[in-house]
């Protein structure tokens, strides 16, 4: 896993946290991905915009490599990781990257910190480490004295602080985000979008965040719009 990396420097000099390059991914005659290429460096919060139907969750998936691409290559860190086996890319999902879905997908049964440490614990850490560290990123996502509530008994803002907490606790190198606000009213929506920027800024995580909300778009490092599965244009916006 990678550390800390307070120095921006480092972070410009060193190779992306993740790359796609060329990446093509049809589904039978359609073709969802035509020769993507994308560069997130660690520290950055990189907003993926574009109209339904374009490619952005695709587009997250082959980089996750939930998906395999039809061309091109994605590289972690420098290191070529889609000719891995699926073996290998399954670990490397659990160790180094780390996800959040429009529905916070939590397990029913679980409870918050439970959910928070299933991560942890399936990557074999010890249950009483694993639970220790949920209950930190719980705090730090303002859901001290949620423990032990159920996702039932959760608001959806608060549900989604809990999947937040629990694709974070883990230290991740890349966070994807696929529209993790577009289930909540825009004010929780903002709030939610606030402190994954902030927690992804301050662990030097790298971001991939779909979203429709151009305003929230603005608060990334920077915007890619997709349209039919191309790059049409990439905004600094901050
Ligand atoms: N498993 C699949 N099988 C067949 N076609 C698919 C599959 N997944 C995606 N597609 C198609 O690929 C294209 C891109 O889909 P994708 O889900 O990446 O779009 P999106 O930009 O995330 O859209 P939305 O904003 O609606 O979530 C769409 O035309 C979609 O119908
Ligand atoms: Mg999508």
């Amino acid at each position: 896993m990678l550390g800390q990396e307070p120095s921006t420097v480092q972070n410009v000099l060193a190779p992306p946290a993740i790359s796609g390059r060329r990446l093509v991914k049809n589904y039978g005659p359609h073709r969802a991905l035509a020769g993507v290429d994308i560069d997130v460096r660690r520290g950055e919060a990189v907003a993926i915009v574009g109209p339904s139907g374009s490619g952005k969750s695709t587009l997250l998936h082959v980089l996750a490599g939930i998906v395999a691409a039809d061309h091109g290559e994605v590289h972690l860190g420098g290191s070529r990781i889609d000719n891995l086996s699926e073996a290998r890319r399954s670990l490397l999902r659990r160790s180094e990257f780390g996800f959040v879905f429009q529905q916070g997908m939590l397990v029913a049964e679980l409870t918050a910190e439970e959910n928070v440490a299933l991560p942890m614990l399936l990557g074999g850490s010890d249950r009483g480490q694993a639970l220790q560290a949920a209950r930190h990123w719980l705090d730090r996502l303002g859901l001290a004295g949620r423990y032990g509530s159920f996702p039932g008994e959760l608001s959806g803002g608060q549900a989604q602080r809990v999947a937040i907490a629990r694709a974070l606790a883990h230290q991740p190198s890349v966070v994807f985000a696929d529209e993790p606000t577009g289930q909540l009213d825009s004010r929780t929506g903002a709030e939610i979008m606030n402190v994954l920027l902030e927690i992804c800024a301050e662990t030097q995580a790298a971001i991939l965040v779909v979203t429709h909300d151009r305003e929230l778009a603005a608060r990334a490092t920077r915007s890619v719009a997709i349209r039919d599965g191309q790059i049409e244009s990439a905004v600094l916006t901050a």
